[in-house]
């Protein structure tokens, strides 16, 4: 991080196809989102194949697209770039490879050089872009919460002196993403895809009258018996898959009615899904170790999770980093953006992607 850098970012790990360039981590100079939504729509979720060859036909024009709009009138945009920025992984093999494919041919072309980023790394990161004024090495130790169609997991992240970033993983889901529960159950409710912005909205139209209960749905507790993953706690472990079922089990029993039942029903699901995650953020901050709790992954867009964690960030006296909406979901900005936080590979021409690249 001591002298200044430009860094063209390339995203591809899902169903958006993205390019950026931000220099000095927070200053997004163009950012340039396609999503494939429309075209998985019909399938109510990401169909792999489909998304790898829709990043094939998009990739050059959205790289254009975003070294033009950074650098408008330039002739020669490639020539202001210090170095290209990739996921290359987590995510979906087919997907990755696109992009990780792309980035390594311009590294080669240009000569400059490839920095291999780890996804989960960048969403975390996402909450600084636009806003330099929030990086800080006194928010660190931080607790981080990535929450995306793909992932839930609860991060460590430490700074070192000269800047770099180190991430350890605390807790995760045991199988179903966040997004992924948000997704099935308004596929099972006839909600459409993607299923979180619906079920948000949804919940906002619901007021419980006095005395009112939600619907109890479980809160994806992981007993101390589940075998884990080195390191993991179960009390920051989460399960999804035992609240769809008990979803699908209840809609079979009481099948709503009318669009107020549905609502109710979207209500009730999300209050779980939040209270699953803001339980294990209460218990992480108990710690007292934390000096700040960034949010990212799509997840983070959800107005009642924010809600739920801000009172737990002002107990505890740190703040609640959110990243701006435009760059909650998947993008090349925050790829750009942690590149110079990242530790460099040597012989980064030599790595394939890793599509569970771990945290
Ligand atoms: O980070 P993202 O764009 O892509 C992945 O890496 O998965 O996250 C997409 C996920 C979807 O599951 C979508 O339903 C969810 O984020 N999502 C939301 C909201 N907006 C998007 N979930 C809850 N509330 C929202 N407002
Ligand atoms: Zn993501």
């Amino acid at each position: 991080m001591a002298r200044p850098c430009c860094i063209l970012g390339i995203e591809s790990s899902c169903d958006e196809t993205a390019a950026a360039v931000v220099r000095n981590g927070t200053e997004v100079l163009s950012s340039v989102i396609y999503s494939q939504v429309p075209l998985h729509q019909p399938y109510g979720g990401v169909v792999p194949e489909i998304a790898s060859r829709s990043h094939i036909e998009k990739i050059r024009g959205i790289l254009e697209q975003a070294l033009a709009a950074a650098f408008p009138g330039e002739v020669a945009p490639w020539a202001q770039i210090d170095a290209i920025a990739a996921t290359r992984g987590p995510g979906l093999a087919a997907s990755l490879l696109v992009g990780w494919t792309a980035a390594k041919g311009l590294a080669l072309a240009l000569g400059k050089p490839l920095l291999p980023i780890n996804h989960m790394h960048a969403h975390l990161w996402s909450v600084y872009l636009d806003h330099s004024e929030r990086f800080s090495p006194a928010n660190y130790p931080q607790l981080g919460l990535a929450v995306s169609g793909g992932h839930t997991s609860f991060v460590e992240c430490t700074c070192a002196d000269e800047g770099a970033l180190a991430y350890r993983l605390l807790g995760q889901t045991i199988d179903d993403a966040a997004g992924e529960a948000f997704d099935k159950a308004a596929k099972l409710l006839g909600l459409g895809y993607p299923g979180g912005p619906v079920i948000d909205r949804l919940a906002r139209t619901v007021a419980l009258a006095p005395g009112e209960k939600p619907i109890p749905f479980p809160l994806g507790r992981v007993s101390a018996e589940q075998p884990l993953p080195e390191g993991l706690s179960p009390e920051l472990c989460v399960s999804f898959s035992g609240l769809k079922t008990a979803l699908l089990t209840y809609v079979r029993k009481h099948p709503p009615q009318s669009e107020a039942e549905v609502a109710k029903i979207a209500f009730s699901y999300q209050e779980a899904i939040v209270a699953a995650l803001s339980r294990r953020v209460e218990h992480a901050l108990a710690t007292g170790r934390y000096r700040s709790l960034a949010l990212g992954g799509g997840v983070s867009l959800n107005g009642r999770l924010r809600a739920a964690l801000t009172p737990l960030c002002q107990r505890a006296g740190i703040p609640l980093l959110c990243a701006e909406a435009r760059y909650c979901g998947d993008n090349a900005a925050m790829i750009a953006g942690v590149a110079p936080r990242e530790v460099p590979h040597p012989t980064p021409l030599e790595l394939d992607i890793d599509p569970s690249w771990p945290i």
